[in-house]
């Protein structure tokens, strides 16, 4: 199936069980912004726990903050964000839509690479075993020629982004014929920059409201608290600030479903770090934050580097972690060497000093910071796309029969456990809840006697519940039920007092951190 086509159908899915719905929908929506459904919402807090608990419980050095989404205006001022949060913008004049020129041209460059890929795919089935793919990427004049063009681009795109030359970002989608795919033609106006901050207005005075800004990161909220939890915890460095919350930006092209949105969530931290030893830790970040994504199991190949092509003018190190979405690989997460930029300025700025004194040095100075930045919703469509399958699998009387089975990471689940009488009578139903009712205060579980058992355990499979319990007559007797294993339906009779143990062990966080340390 065509990854657009399997892109449709995770949308439609998610619409379907319960995880995603557009916000506003009776009113037709509200572009770029979305509801989370009651799988949806499970889904998305055991992702902020998994990430929470690496952070904080790991980590004796990282505590956690909740700073409000209102900040005083001036902390954007000194942010830079005010000034320069800024995407580049070019409209197609015929279908009048609107796009990043950064991204067009960052997907003329994929484009090359997917024929890149292409020849290489092609080359491997005609070779077969004696296939050298190192070899073949160097000598094929065509894998050649398309790699060449896209490094000329590269560095055309590099140059103009770095010199903030926005006419050659322009030139670049005309000398590459770039067409819109709405219009199908190369119509485009000039390219102009657009600030992506929220802003509203705070109380009323005389003089009129005060302009304020809806966050649209939650790191400052950090960087000004630095100080307050330094001192009230007596935190030497190097330390981290951890933090989860909304962030907004106002984004001109947000397509791609919850992967630009306008109104989205952060899990944040900033690392403080002596001068000097930023690079080392943004290393030791950057392989940690790694380990976090990988440990899930989705898969290593899925999952790649990408260091910027434009370092911002306070960073000395900047890189992204791309996870292979239906649409390409795409950032879910930045990892940046910040140096003393953020506290300095809002030293400032506030004309209050931030600075830490270090005994070991016996010097005071202001921190270097090293960001770990991920999306909570780019994480939740990450899972869903590496999870969503659509399998043949043996059905009635010989036949096959097709499922649709979120092979989840069972630790994020939303739901742990399906409990499953095979008939609402004698007793069955009871036996059946006095399970939940005795494993519900450790995992999430639900009950449910509707349907046949079939079509019972194709509801569990869509909504990704890894493990299902059916209680039987025989359950009454013996005090054993059969657990069914969502991806390889495997079943196995198991004593009841036994699940607990079982289950725990497959969807308990603990058993994860340990595997990753
Ligand atoms: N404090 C640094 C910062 O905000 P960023 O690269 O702009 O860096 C970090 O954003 C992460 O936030 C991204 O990797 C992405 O996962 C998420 N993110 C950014 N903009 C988003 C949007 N419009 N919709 C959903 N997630 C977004």
């Amino acid at each position: 199936m065509a990854q657009e086509d399997v892109f449709k159908k995770l949308v439609a899915h998610c619409k379907e069980y319960g995880f995603v719905f557009q916000s506003s929908e009776i009113y037709d929506g509200l572009g770029a912004v979305y509801d989370y459904g009651q799988n949806g919402v499970e889904l998305k807090n055991n992702i902020k726990k998994y990430w929470w608990d690496s952070m904080v419980l790991l980590n004796d050095n990282v505590v956690g903050l909740d700073s409000a989404i209102f900040m005083h205006p001036t902390v954007w001022k000194a942010s830079g964000h005010v000034d320069a949060f800024n995407d580049p913008l070019i409209d197609n004049k015929d279908s009048k839509k609107r796009y990043r020129a950064d991204v067009l041209i960052e997907d003329l460059m994929a484009k090359y690479d997917a024929k890149v890929d292409k020849e290489v795919e092609k080359a491997a089935k005609r070779f077969g075993e004696s296939f050298d793919e190192a070899m073949f990427r160097e000598t094929n004049p065509r894998v050649q020629e398309n790699l060449a063009k896209k490094d000329e681009i590269h560095q055309r795109f590099v140059k103009a982004l770095n010199d903030n030359d926005l006419a050659e970002l322009r030139q670049i989608i005309i000398d590459y014929e770039v067409v819109c795919p709405i219009s199908g033609t190369k119509n485009w106006t000039d390219v102009r920059q657009f600030n992506l901050m929220f802003a509203t207005e705070m109380g009323s005075t005389a003089d009129g409201a005060l302009k304020v800004y809806l966050r649209p990161e939650t790191a400052q909220g950090i960087f000004v608290n630095f100080l307050n939890v330094q001192k009230t915890g007596r935190m030497k460095l190097p330390f981290g600030i951890a933090q989860i919350g909304k962030a907004f930006r106002n984004e001109i092209v947000a397509r791609q479903f919850i992967f630009r949105m306008r109104e989205f969530e952060q899990m944040e931290m900033q690392f403080f770090v002596a001068p000097g030893e930023e690079l080392n830790w943004f290393e030791k970040w950057k392989e940690t934050r790694m380990k976090w994504h990988k440990a899930l199991g989705l898969g290593d190949h899925k999952y790649r580097f990408h260091d910027h092509d434009k370092l911002a003018h306070y960073a000395n190190a900047a890189t992204d972690i791309e996870y292979e979405m239906p649409f390409g690989f795409k950032e879910v997460e930045g990892i940046h060497s910040r140096t003393d930029f953020d506290l300095s300025q809002h030293q400032q700025f506030s004309g209050k000093k931030i600075s830490y004194f270090d005994p070991e040095r016996n010097e005071s100075y202001v921190p270097y910071v090293v960001e770990t930045s991920i999306g909570v919703d780019r994480m939740f469509l990450s899972i869903l796309a590496g999870s969503y399958c659509e399998e043949e699998v043996p059905g009635k009387d010989g036949k096959t029969e097709s499922r649709v089975v979120l092979k989840l990471p069972p630790v994020l689940a939303p739901v742990k456990l399906a409990v499953l009488p095979l008939v609402k009578k004698d007793g069955l139903p009871e036996l059946a809840r006095s399970i939940v009712d005795d494993l519900k205060f450790h995992f999430n579980c639900q009950y449910d006697e509707k349907d046949s058992i079939g079509k019972r355990y194709r509801r569990q499979d869509a909504v990704g519940t890894p493990f299902c319990v059916t209680i039987d007559h025989q359950s009454a007797e013996d005090q054993t039920v059969t657990i069914r294993h969502r991806d390889t339906m495997a079943q196995e009779r198991v004593k009841i007092a036994d699940l607990k143990g079982l289950i725990m062990e497959k969807v308990s966080m603990t058993e994860l951190f340990k595997k990753m340390q």
